[in-house]
């Protein structure tokens, strides 16, 4: 996610703002500036690409001033690029604003800004909030009450700081699902959306709640809460080091970014999910009833992860659309002979945006005239530039090798469009959609509620660490989360693991199974309960030792297996994803037990962007 900064004191402000700036750099971003206030104007510098092309622009300026704003960019809105980059000014460089997460209802602000002849110059939702802020200020509220009057309009997640000519010396911040933090200085104080950045400065800070509002200036820090009160809050001493900071606390990036996925489910869903129309915002993606009619096959392709989201976008197509889908890994289906021309849809899938093998596999489907629709996390990335259609996961950088919440978005991404298109094809009606959305807001609270229990995953990660085999075993969707569930455990914990088809055990794996054999059987398929039921009894017989994960109220399985995680009721589309998101944790905990390098595993890159 973006980075945020601001300082305001006695000290020149653009090098404590760059180097604030280089502290959050782990979070990963595509472009940086900074605004510098000094009495006479608010002077902005920003530049795509890494901190150092931002300094070298800023070395070529006099950027003087005791008060400015940061910001390092990681593209949802509009690609990578300068005139897209923070900070953002309003039309007559009265206000500069940062921002961090998303403006949801930026479309309809907008318009109505434009209607009163305000000119935009990016493409970005962050604009909106500049020119808005402007808009309340030039009807002469003040700056505290202009920004209220803007927070009470715009809706989303946000992390804001912002600066105005109108009150130099004061910076107003505001927070909505995206952190930011004041670091309280002496005669100087400091914000960021992260502690490391502070740290060199101050380790006593406020972490803003959501909803609350800060007014900082050199001498003073207060803070508000939604219904414009003063809120009184003692100072947090931070004991951590910079390295746990960077991670937020968490000892490992895979962790903390486990913990994202309540967060980034919500952001998707209130962006993507158009309650009123009943329908998926597909932004421009034309996949209407012509079209799809039109369509022989879908090809879904894809590596590692995103393959398994691809797996389980397929099922639920076929399922519900009644479209023919073949999945492949990207590897196999570039030297295949795919069928595909005019009348075929690719649907590519990959976090980073750069994955070789997939960038060639989209490159094999434009040159033989099919579509290509991607499916990415990174903005800008090169198999975001060259689909012909791109349906972001708003997932935020993952910096662990290991992918947890980008699989998450991905396949929530990917049963978002299914919906669409079923919705398109009229194999889905209003009232089926709104079910399923219910079963979709469900899920951050179920995924918070399961992060909560999770002191059951390190136990059973400390039962069955030293296990030589590991079989995932389900049926339907089940199976397709065990392999994704079996792909985590080897690859951070090196474990020998596969995932079966639970009804393809008697016809070759089960001769595997012996005393001690660890068997993980995911049991959330209703239709098939009873049949991975038997073949779980199978494995026991076997000398096996179980672990289900069913769903809360399950009696059955609990008179079967050694052990059980438990995960909340939910539809058979969604408990597979939450049942996954208990494999992660269990990956991590057992990897942690084995002492191996969680963030960074072996023989891995996060990115492979060669053949
Ligand atoms: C998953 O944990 C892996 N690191 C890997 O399988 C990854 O999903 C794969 O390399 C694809 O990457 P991409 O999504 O960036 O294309």
């Amino acid at each position: 996610m973006c980075g945020i900064v601001g300082y305001v004191g006695k000290q020149q402000a653009a090098p404590i703002l760059l180097d604030g700036l280089a502290k959050l750099e782990y979070r990963g971003y595509d472009s940086a500036g900074i605004a510098v206030e000094n009495g006479e104007g608010i002077h902005v510098v920003k530049a795509q690409g890494k901190l150092m092309v931002l300094r070298e622009k800023v070395s070529h300026t006099t950027l003087s001033g005791t008060i400015g704003i940061g910001h390092t960019r990681w593209a949802t809105h509009g690609a990578p690029s300068d005139v897209n980059s923070h900070p953002h000014l309003s039309g007559d460089g009265a206000v500069a604003v940062v921002h961090n997460g998303i403006i949801e209802n930026y479309q309809q602000i907008k318009e109505e800004l434009l209607a009163k002849g305000y000119v935009f110059h990016s493409e970005t939702d962050s604009e909106t909030v500049a020119h808005l802020l402007d808009d309340f200020l030039k009807q002469g509220y003040d700056f505290l009450e202009s920004v209220f009057l803007m927070l009470d309009r715009i809706e989303g997640a946000y992390a804001l700081e912002m600066i105005c000519r109108q009150e130099p010396g004061t910076i107003i911040a505001a927070r909505k699902n995206c952190p930011l933090v004041v670091g309280k200085g002496e005669g100087e104080n400091y914000l960021a959306s992260d502690v490391p950045a502070l740290l060199h400065h101050t380790r006593d800070v406020y972490f803003l709640e959501d909803g609350e509002v800060a007014v900082v200036t050199a001498q003073q820090i207060h803070l508000f809460n939604h219904d414009r009160q003063e809120v009184h809050r003692d100072l947090f001493h931070v004991e951590w080091s910079v390295d746990a900071a960077e991670k937020g606390g968490y000892d490992h990036f895979m962790i903390k970014e486990i913990h994202e996925q309540p967060r980034i489910v919500e952001e998707l869903f209130n962006h993507r999910v158009d309650l009123e129309k009943g329908d998926i915002r597909m932004e421009g993606i034309e996949l209407t009833k012509e079209t799809l009619e039109k369509l022989s096959r879908i090809y879904v392709v894809a590596c590692g992860t995103a393959y398994h989201a691809g797996l389980y976008g397929k099922y639920l197509m076929e399922k519900i659309c009644r479209i023919p889908v073949v999945a492949d890994v990207a590897s196999e289906f570039r030297y295949k002979a795919p069928i595909l021309d005019e009348h075929t849809l690719v649907i590519v899938v990959s976090q980073s945006g750069e994955t070789a093998d997939t960038l060639e596999a989209l490159r094999i489907a434009k040159r033989h005239h099919a579509r290509v629709l991607a499916i990415v996390n990174t903005v800008g990335s090169s198999i975001a530039r060259e689909a012909d259609d791109v349906f972001y996961i708003l997932a935020g950088p993952e910096i662990s090798v290991a992918s947890t919440k980008a699989f998450t978005a991905q396949a929530l991404s990917l049963a978002m469009i299914c919906c669409h298109m079923a919705l398109e094809l009229g194999r889905m009606t209003k009232e089926e959609f709104r079910t399923i959305c219910q079963d979709w807001s469900a899920m951050p609270r179920q995924i918070s509620e399961l992060l909560k229990q999770s002191a059951i995953e390190e136990a059973l990660a400390k039962k069955y660490a030293q296990s030589k085999n590991v079989f995932y075993i389900g049926r339907g969707l089940d199976y397709l989360v065990s392999m994704e569930s079996s792909l985590k455990l080897k690859e951070i914990a090196y474990l020998h693991s596969e995932a079966y088809a639970a009804g393809e055990l008697k016809h070759g794996p089960i001769a595997m199974i012996e005393d001690e054999t660890l068997v993980i059987a995911m049991l959330t398929q209703k239709a098939l309960y009873e049949k991975t039921l038997s073949n779980i009894k199978e494995v026991k017989a076997r000398g096996a030792k179980v672990i289900a994960i069913t769903m809360a109220g399950d009696t059955e399985a609990k008179k079967t297996v050694e052990d059980v995680i438990e995960i909340p009721q939910s539809s058979w589309m969604m408990a597979p994803l939450l049942a996954n998101v208990t494999t992660q944790l269990f990956a991590y905990y057992v990897a942690r037990e084995l002492g191996t390098d969680i963030d960074q595993p072996r023989n891995l890159a996060k990115s492979v962007t060669v053949e």
